[in-house]
């Protein structure tokens, strides 16, 4: 389950439109913790190096991990 859906799941009202790593409507910040991306077709990698994922296509790798839909 990705983090999108895990926050969806529990009733947050989140962001998100294609799904499939296009759109980057779902793009957050990590603030805490690790997450794997399967698919990115929008952001540069300066946004990666940053610590933005598109949420609808990352993974949790470790316990805990934290995002912010409001950086920009
Ligand atoms: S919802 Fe479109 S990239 Fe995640």
């Amino acid at each position: 389950m990705s983090v999108l859906d895990v926050g969806l799941k529990a009733g947050l009202a989140l962001p998100y439109a294609c799904k499939g790593g296009v759109c980057c409507t779902c793009r957050a910040k990590v603030l805490e913790g690790e997450v794997k991306m399967e698919k990115n077709y929008t952001l540069e990698q300066h946004e990666i190096d940053d610590g933005y994922v598109l949420t609808c296509q990352c993974h949790p790798v470790s316990d805990r991990v934290v995002v912010s839909y409001d950086e920009r």
